[in-house]
């Protein structure tokens, strides 16, 4: 063990010695955690130690005990939203982030059609997955940020809210996560699991349904990683009282046709007219079901209000409700450029990080906190894995207002695409 200086002044800790203890593969102690959280969130604890802190729990772990305390600490840095009040119950989803991952758009109007009212708060996007609230902004006036009141109302009004988490909520998870973005220690599984924890259960939905991915496109790129996560957070949700579960899909190619906001908002609205791409109407159907099982609503099929229209209809007033018109045109990119197959055969990979990374370099996502993204830009698709393409055929529309960005954007492509024309020949895009 090494030296490390006594407490001093008037803190409970010294930073030093709890990250010598996590260094030392020591479990933390309630008191240091819920002192390290707090005195972090007040500026107490510097970010180098903070982020000395998170390596070394991302490399040596944390036990169930010491990630239900580090949740709780988070949570108890700022407020707890309390539905209580509404006249049905709340379910709410949480994906762990994917490439074409739209099925929140589609789902929460879907469930509050059903009669289980959705608080779903959302943030935009991380890395090369893309942002709830990125694609919604794209909708000419809508608006991510609400208080409070307006929430309720809407939840009561509506029956479904897509909005941006307030500063108050899980502040010291807000502080953390930019920090980890920056060092490298985003994928620590207790520091994920108590990350998206903490924001849910502050939010006080009712039941909670996650759909963990796993493959090249999600952080985590193992069924393991990904059944750990899941279990992980399941265990904290349960806990604090929350009905949870979980379900790990595959997100080893994108979901649907569409990767980059507005292309993803028109996809969303064809699955509400009853169209869409089947893995993404399958998706949300599968997590509806699960959301309204969770608030207790066995007795109605989601599939009833997809078919009837009372899913776009909540729709509709949902975005309006925000200040956003549903018969808008939505934008479009001012440059294409399409990828060809090079030759006869069939689409074997679409690979979802590569996919994802073409789209964020087009403009979908951002490279630096803070910057717009395009609406317009990002990946149409025109063939899936298992599709048999023709030599020249188009695989992909690439989108974007500034074409000096199809070079990368195509860099990022090159292994992701395969066309494999017989067992042993293989093809290619161009
Ligand atoms: N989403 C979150 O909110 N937190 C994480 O750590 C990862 C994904």
């Amino acid at each position: 063990m090494s030296q490390t200086p006594p407490p001093s002044g008037t803190e409970r800790f010294d930073a030093p010695a709890v990250i010598a203890a996590k260094r030392d593969r020591h479990a933390l102690t309630d008191e240091q955690i819920d002192w390290v959280v707090d005195a972090y969130t007040r500026g107490v604890v510097a970010p180098e130690q903070m982020s000395a802190l998170a390596m070394a729990i991302l490399l040596n772990g944390m036990d169930r005990r010491e990630i239900a305390r580090w949740t709780n600490a988070m949570i108890a840095s700022g407020e707890r939203m309390d539905f209580s009040s509404l006249s049905r119950p709340t379910a709410d989803k949480h994906s762990t982030g994917g490439v074409g991952d739209k099925i929140t758009l589609p789902l929460a109007p879907l469930v509050a059609a059903c009669g289980v009212a959705v608080p779903q708060l959302s943030g935009r996007g991380l890395g090369h997955t893309g942002g709830t609230l990125d694609k919604l902004e794209s909708i000419p006036g809508w608006r991510a940020a609400l208080s409070n009141e307006e929430m309720l109302a809407q939840l009561e009004d509506v029956g479904a809210v897509i909005c941006a988490a307030g500063t108050g909520l899980a502040p010291a998870d807000k502080k953390l996560y930019a920090l980890r973005d920056v060092t490298g220690t985003v994928e620590a599984i207790p520091l994920i699991a108590s990350s998206i924890m903490s924001k849910k259960i502050a939010e006080g939905t009712g039941a909670l349904v996650l759909d963990v991915k796993v493959g090249s496109g999600a952080f985590m790129k193992t069924e393991e990683n990904a059944r750990e996560l899941a279990e992980t957070m399941v265990a904290l949700g349960t806990d604090a009282g929350v009905t949870t579960v979980a379900l790990l899909t595959d997100m080893s190619t994108p979901l649907g046709l569409t990767a980059g906001n507005a292309l993803e908002v028109r996809e969303s609205v064809e699955v509400l007219a009853g169209g869409g791409p089947s893995d993404v109407v399958d998706l949300t159907l599968a997590l509806a079901r699960e959301m309204l099982a969770a608030a207790g609503r066995t007795d109605v099929d989601p599939a009833d209000a997809l078919a009837d229209g009372r899913a776009m209809d909540a729709w509709r007033r949902m975005i309006s409700a925000q200040g956003g018109d549903p018969d808008a045109p939505l934008p479009t990119a001012r440059e294409t450029h399409v990828v060809t197959a090079e030759s006869d055969g069939v689409l074997t990979t679409l690979d979802a990080f590569g996919v994802g990374v073409s789209a964020w370099r087009l403009g979908a996502g951002r490279s630096r906190p803070g910057e717009d993204v395009q609406a317009g830009a990002g990946i149409e698709l025109h063939a899936k894995p298992g599709d048999e393409v023709r030599a020249g055929a188009p695989l992909m529309t690439l989108h974007t207002d500034t074409p000096e960005r199809f070079e990368r954007a195509l860099e990022a492509l090159e292994g992701a695409v395969r066309v494999e024309a017989t067992a042993s020949g293989v093809g290619g895009a161009s």
